[in-house]
Formats: structure tokens, sequence, C-alpha cells
């Protein structure tokens, strides 16, 4: 998993000396966006249709884009219920990038953070009693790989991945 998110990363920074050489890149155009929106319940709706309107621009199943849906929704309402435990004037902040061969898509929040990531990503487990503790399982399932990086007191980025045909 890290060597593909080196290769994405090598693949953005080789166009982008490119583009400041102004040179054309014979390699499909890598497509990225970043931003921020304020942790309110209304905007995971917001972030599953971009990140869905980015994926249709590859060859894509509907049964797939509903799937990127899905994981985008579980990681932002992660990010909005328990980063922030629920306040609606934080930031989450997320990326997409569109390279040849994948999608790769960040969340990150600023929020409490996870002391046990092990723990937090088994299917049922939930820190909250009301809460069916499905969201990693479902990225899992629907993603081809899931990365999560947190700090306890500083925050979480839940990156996943999807392969493109
Ligand atoms: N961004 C985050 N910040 C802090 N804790 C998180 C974050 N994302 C997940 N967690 C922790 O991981 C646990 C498991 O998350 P998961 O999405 O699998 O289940 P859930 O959110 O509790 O329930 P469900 O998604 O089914 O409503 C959460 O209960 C929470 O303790
Ligand atoms: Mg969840």
């Amino acid at each position: 998993m890290e060597t593909v998110r080196e290769d994405a990363c090598i693949a953005t920074e080789r166009l982008q000396r490119d583009c400041r050489k102004g040179e054309q890149h014979s390699l499909d155009p890598v497509n990225k966006l970043q931003f921020r929106f304020l942790s309110r319940s209304e905007n995971v709706s917001l972030a599953r249709l971009l990140a869905a309107a980015l994926a249709a621009s590859r060859e894509m199943t509907v049964a797939e884009l509903d799937e990127i849906k899905v994981a985008v929704s579980e990681a932002v309402s992660n990010a909005i219920i328990h980063g922030y435990e629920g306040r609606d004037d934080c930031y989450v902040e997320m990326s997409l990038a569109l390279t040849p061969e994948q999608l790769v898509i960040t969340v990150h929040d600023d929020g409490v953070g996870i002391a046990d990531i092990e723990q937090a990503i088994k299917p049922s487990y939930s820190a909250k009693r009301d809460r069916m503790g499905l969201g990693f399982a479902f990225m899992h399932s629907f993603m081809d790989a899931v990365d999560v990086v947190s700090t306890p007191g500083a925050g979480t980025t839940v990156t996943l991945y999807k392969d493109l045909p």
C-alpha cells in the first residue's frame, strides 16, 4: 500500500515539475482537488457527490460509484461525529487525486484522534452505544485499500484508494 501511495506522489510531483517547465506530459493528466468544509452534516452529501463526479470521469459502473459514495460518506461522517464530537464549526479537509491507475481520496480532521486504530477498524466496534460500528468495514469492503493515520488529541487522516481499470 505504501508503494502505491508513493507511486501516486511521484507521478504528481513529475507532472508538477513538467508543468513548471512548460512541458506537455505523455501520460493522462493527473487531476487533483483539495478543499475544506465546515463539519456540518449536510456537507457529507456534497463531499460524496464531488468524489463520485470525479470518479465518473473514468470508466466506472454505477455500483462502483455508489460504493465510493458510501466510503466517502463514512469517512466524512466519522470526522464530524467522532473527530469533532458533533461540533459543526470545525473544518474537514478533503483531497481527491486521479492518477492513471487510481482514485485516491483523503479525509482529514483536526479532532480528538484515535488511540487504538486496530480496535477502531474492527467490524462492529463503536465508541458510541447507539452506532453500529460498521463505517470502517464499509470503507474496507468498498475500496481497494484504506489507510488510517491518527494522533490522539491532534486528528485523523483516512486515505481511500480505488484502483481504476
Ligand atoms: N475521525 C475519527 N476521529 C476519532 N475517532 C474516530 C474517527 N473515525 C472513527 N473513529 C473511531 O472509530 C470507531 C469506529 O468507526 P466506524 O465508522 O467503524 O463505526 P461508528 O462510526 O462508531 O459506527 P457507524 O459508522 O456504523 O455509524 C468509532 O466509534 C470511533 O471511536
Ligand atoms: Mg462511522
